[in-house]
C-alpha cells in the first residue's frame, strides 16, 4: 500500500537531514562524501532536482537525480527505514522519470552497492537492468553494479 505521503522540491532546510540520513542509510561503512554542502549544491545545480518525500511535515524519503542531454544518473535514493516498502521509494523514483521523460531524456542510470540486494531487488522492480560491475567504485572498498532503464518505450505507450 502507498503511504500518504506529500512530494515536492526539498527546501535548503532539508539538506542537513538528507545529508544525515545518506551517511547511515547509504554510505554506511564508506567515507561520507554526501555532506551538506553537496545537497544543497545539487539544490541549487539548474540540471539536479532534488525531492523529499514528507509524511505530516516530517521528511522520511529523498531522491537526488541529476539531467543530462542524453541521459539522466539517479545520485541518491533513501527511504526512512521505519517507512520502506511502503511505495514511497516507487513514488519518488517515478516522479523523477516522469521529469526525465518531460525533459526528453530517456536513459536512466545508477550504481548500487554490490552488496546492497535489497535495493538491487527494488531497481528490478521498477524496470531497471544490470548492465556491469565496476570494481572498486566505492572507495575502492566495494564494487558497484550499474543498471540502467531505457525510458522509452515506457513514454511512448503513456
Ligand atoms: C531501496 C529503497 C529506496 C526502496 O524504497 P521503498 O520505499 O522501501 O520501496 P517501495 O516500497 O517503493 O518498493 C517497491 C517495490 O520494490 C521491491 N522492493 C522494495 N524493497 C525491497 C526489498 N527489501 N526486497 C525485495 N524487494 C523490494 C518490491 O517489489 C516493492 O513492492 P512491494 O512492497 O509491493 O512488494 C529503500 O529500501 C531504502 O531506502 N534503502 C536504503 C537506502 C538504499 O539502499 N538506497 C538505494 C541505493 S542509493
Amino acid at each position: 500500500m502507498s503511504a500518504v505521503c506529500t512530494y515536492e522540491l526539498a527546501r535548503r532546510s532539508d539538506a542537513e537531514t538528507i545529508a544525515g540520513m545518506s551517511r547511515w542509510l547509504i554510505e554506511a561503512g564508506l567515507t561520507p562524501t554526501w555532506h551538506t554542502e553537496r545537497v544543497l549544491w545539487h539544490m541549487q545545480d539548474k540540471e539536479s532536482v532534488v525531492l523529499v518525500a514528507r509524511d505530516q511535515g516530517r521528511l522520511v524519503g529523498f531522491a537526488i537525480m541529476q539531467f543530462g542531454d542524453a541521459s539522466a544518473h539517479l545520485n541518491l535514493l533513501g527511504v526512512a527505514p521505519t517507512r520502506q516498502r511502503n511505495g514511497i521509494g516507487r513514488q519518488l523514483l517515478s516522479w523523477l522519470e516522469t521529469s526525465a521523460i518531460t525533459a526528453g531524456t530517456f536513459l536512466i542510470g545508477l550504481e548500487v552497492r554490490e552488496t546492497n540486494l535489497a535495493a538491487r531487488r527494488f531497481y528490478a522492480t521498477m524496470g531497471y537492468r544490470e548492465i556491469g560491475r565496476v570494481d572498486g567504485y566505492y572507495q575502492g572498498r566495494e564494487n558497484a553494479i550499474r543498471m540502467y532503464r531505457d525510458l522509452a518505450k515506457h513514454a511512448a505507450a503513456r
